[in-house]
């Protein structure tokens, strides 16, 4: 279900492919394009994302998915800022479904799940005041320029008492960005935890951290959560011997060895 077209506070610039656009391209958007060119390119010819596999697409996304469907009421409006390829609402049914993004071809393929979509950086933020119960906002926050002013412009969207889903990468290493090979000016340009997102949401903005859940949870030595003088090689003979004591075993001792890949965090707007 979609909604009408009240949601606007502002005049687009223009309307592309029946898409409202709200921002003018620059370097960063470009990039975007870019990115979405390349991954677009790769699951049409390759069959598959080529950034992240999709076993861990599709955990972090239930992962996320399960905190928006608790926190949304019957008939809820829902934005997804940075809806990408719209898959985390299209499965969604009984609330009203909105996605922002700054790549055309993306957005085309959201709106044709059922998402009513606008071309906007968040920056440019183009919705009314207030006009969301949840806003949902995936691998984004990594992302942005100016963290600080994004989080604002998300938040004003946002009802007071509603409920913002964010989800990030959990203490990602980001050295292979500064990689001279690296193939994209922009990507990930910070690196989140629980502590940082709870003290940004909650000391510099008027909300509550409600809650926060992980996902991706893999046998990575890099991503072990201990250090022994001796190595890691013994920690990693020990998650594989935890196999042997069935599934549910293995899930825990995974879950306790290593870091997650990503984490979601529920924030409530206060204010
Ligand atoms: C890693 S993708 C995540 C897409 C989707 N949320 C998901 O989880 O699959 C980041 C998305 O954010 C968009 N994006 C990045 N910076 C943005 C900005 N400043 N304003 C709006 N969208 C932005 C990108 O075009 C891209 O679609």
């Amino acid at each position: 279900m979609t909604g009408g077209v009240d949601v606007y506070e502002k005049t687009p610039l223009s309307v592309v492919d029946g898409i409202p656009v709200f921002s003018t391209p620059d370097d960063y958007v470009d990039n975007y394009v870019r990115i979405s060119a390349d991954h677009l390119h790769s699951l049409k010819s390759e069959g598959r994302n080529p950034f992240i596999p999709e076993e861990i697409w599709m955990e972090a996304e239930g992962s996320t998915r399960d905190l928006v469907e608790k926190y949304s009421g019957k008939d809820a409006r829902i934005l997804d800022v940075g809806v990408g390829l719209g898959r985390l609402l299209s499965p969604m049914d009984g609330c009203r479904k909105y996605g922002m993004d700054i790549s055309l071809e993306y957005l085309k393929v959201a709106r044709d799940k059922g998402i009513e979509v606008c071309l906007s950086r968040i920056e440019d933020m183009p919705y009314r005041k207030e006009s969301f119960d949840v806003v949902v906002c995936t691998d984004v926050l990594e992302h942005v320029v100016d963290l600080n002013l994004c989080c604002g412009r998300i938040l004003s969207v946002l009802k007071k008492g509603g409920i913002l889903v964010a989800r990030v990468p959990y203490r990602e290493d980001l050295g292979s960005y500064l990689d001279p090979g690296y193939p994209y000016r922009y990507a990930h340009l910070r690196s989140f935890d629980e502590h940082s997102l709870r003290i940004l949401f909650e000391k510099i903005f008027p909300c509550r951290f409600l809650e926060w859940t992980t996902a991706g949870y893999r046998e990575d030595r890099t991503r072990l959560r201990y250090r022994l003088p001796a190595g890691e090689g013994i920690l990693m003979r020990l998650v594989s011997l935890a196999r042997l004591g069935g599934e549910s075993c293995y899930r825990k001792t995974l879950r306790k060895a290593f870091f997650p890949i990503e984490f979601n965090a529920v924030i409530r707007k206060e204010a």
